[in-house]
């Protein structure tokens, strides 16, 4: 039996929540390895709606929930997540989730600096969710920053927190934003850390122990492998590895152990923030994607920009992300437009390329090449096997597996947990 790991294959906002949420019905424990409280899940379960940012998904199902040490964790908003989903009725408690000792914390003067340096760069900003991912990620790299075991030496703290506001207040300072106070965030930290303490050990060797006697592990991902800080749209990305790599290192197992790779891809593509989008629209159907996908930011509410299914991104994001077969949701959404189109390349000065290149510049005035198809006129919404779908919606769907040179393994055909057309079950493996 192997592990899963579920990644997004485009940029983000794919659907991984349904996925994932349906996987961790067949998982014991479901792992996050990177990313922070930037990414948003929304959760059917029976008639209620959890919207988790930063607690892995099998929780709602009573799985045991593990967060690892390549998350960066705000612990005011952990506490509030699990007192908004205690509210709800959902147990969260040291037996159900278990958090890296050596995971980094977000701290407030993250998120300030985070708002105040895309105030400052006006038009050329990167569009981040101003949670402080970014900056908490830099002090972890630079080995200042203050991590979950700290929280129980308040000597180690106080010395931490001086190395952090000489940094931090210098650039808070220079950018015109308000600094930050030693003993105030030390107060803050020590009172937060009876609460956040319970939840902390190596989690290394409790996964160790799962491995062993054979447990089935979900490594959740979030954002997507088009935002990785190596292999996305740099410098539009966050500040993580996205790809299924770092469930290895973001969690302290062997890369042995991440199994089966599921990449996630919607039927079209959308982006939030900035950024390059060679297949972005700007006309009707772009709207039309926009309000049938109800493209709106989880975590920001931002409307999210739409375009048509980019071949070429997701075949890069199936090499570079080690996607062993694609799960592509929303198919549903296309249903009734009478011709769609693939891009398959992009048109760069004089080239055509299969692929994106690294440099910015290439990235912005790439042009799309694209691919024609007839659309369908009947709905897919709510198929369940490949009989129920139109011809010319299978035809889309193969084509688009020999375009990203993956298989599709699962295809979600609407918001409901059982609309889901099952080719392969990822925990065989
Ligand atoms: P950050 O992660 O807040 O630093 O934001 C950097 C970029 O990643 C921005 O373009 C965000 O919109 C994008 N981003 C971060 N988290 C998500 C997510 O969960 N879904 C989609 N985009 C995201």
């Amino acid at each position: 039996m192997a592990n899963v790991a579920v990644i997004g294959a485009q940029w983000g906002d794919e659907g991984k929540g349904k996925v994932v949420d349906w996987l961790a019905s067949r998982a014991d424990v479901v792992v996050r390895f990177q990313g922070g409280h930037n990414a948003g899940h929304t959760l059917v379960v029976g008639s209620q709606t959890y919207k988790l940012s930063l607690l892995p998904s099998g929780l709602v199902r009573g799985k045991l929930g593990v967060i690892g040490n390549g998350v960066v964790i705000d612990p005011e908003a952990l506490l509030a997540e699990i007192a908004r989903v205690s509210a709800q009725g959902l147990k969260v408690t040291p037996e159900t989730l278990r958090i890296a000792d050596n995971a980094p914390l977000i701290l407030p003067l993250h998120s300030a600096l985070d708002r105040a340096r895309e105030g400052a760069r006006g038009e050329n900003k990167i569009g981040t969710t101003g949670r402080g991912i970014g900056p908490a990620y830099e002090d972890k790299i630079a080995r200042r920053a203050i991590r979950v075991a700290d929280l129980a030496e308040p000597e180690t703290l106080a010395d931490k927190l001086d190395e952090l506001l000489l940094h931090h207040n210098t650039l808070l300072r220079g950018l015109g934003a308000e600094t930050f106070e030693k003993q105030a965030l030390l107060d803050h930290l020590l009172a937060l850390a009876p609460r956040i303490l319970p939840f902390a050990e190596p989690v290394w060797e409790r996964l160790d122990e799962l491995r062993r006697v054979g447990k089935r592990i979900l490594f959740e991902g979030a954002q997507a492998v088009m935002l990785d800080i190596d292999h996305g749209t740099y410098p539009f990305v966050t500040s993580s590895n996205t790809v299924a790599a770092t469930a290895a290192s973001g969690t302290g197992v062997g890369p042995g152990t991440v199994g089966f790779v599921l990449g996630i891809a919607k039927a079209y593509t959308t982006r939030v923030g900035s950024g390059p989008f060679p297949t972005e629209l700007h006309d009707a159907t772009g709207k039309l994607l926009g309000e049938r996908g109800h493209e709106f930011g989880t975590v920001t509410g931002r409307p999210r920009r739409c375009g048509w299914f980019d071949a070429a991104l997701v075949r890069q994001a199936v090499k570079v992300g080690g996607v062993q077969g694609l799960a592509l949701t929303k198919l549903d959404v296309l249903d009734g437009l009478p011709e769609l189109r693939i891009g398959v390349g992009y048109q760069i000065g004089g080239e055509v390329l299969r692929r994106l290149p690294a440099s910015p510049r290439a990235q912005a005035v790439a042009v799309p090449v694209y691919e024609t198809m007839e659309g369908w006129s009947s709905s897919t919404r709510g198929a369940r096997s490949w009989a129920d779908l139109p011809a010319q919606a299978v035809k889309y769907v193969r084509r688009i597996e020999e375009l990203v040179e993956a298989p599709v393994t699962l295809l979600s055909t609407s918001p409901e947990r059982d609309d889901t057309i099952l080719v392969r079950d990822p925990f065989e493996g």
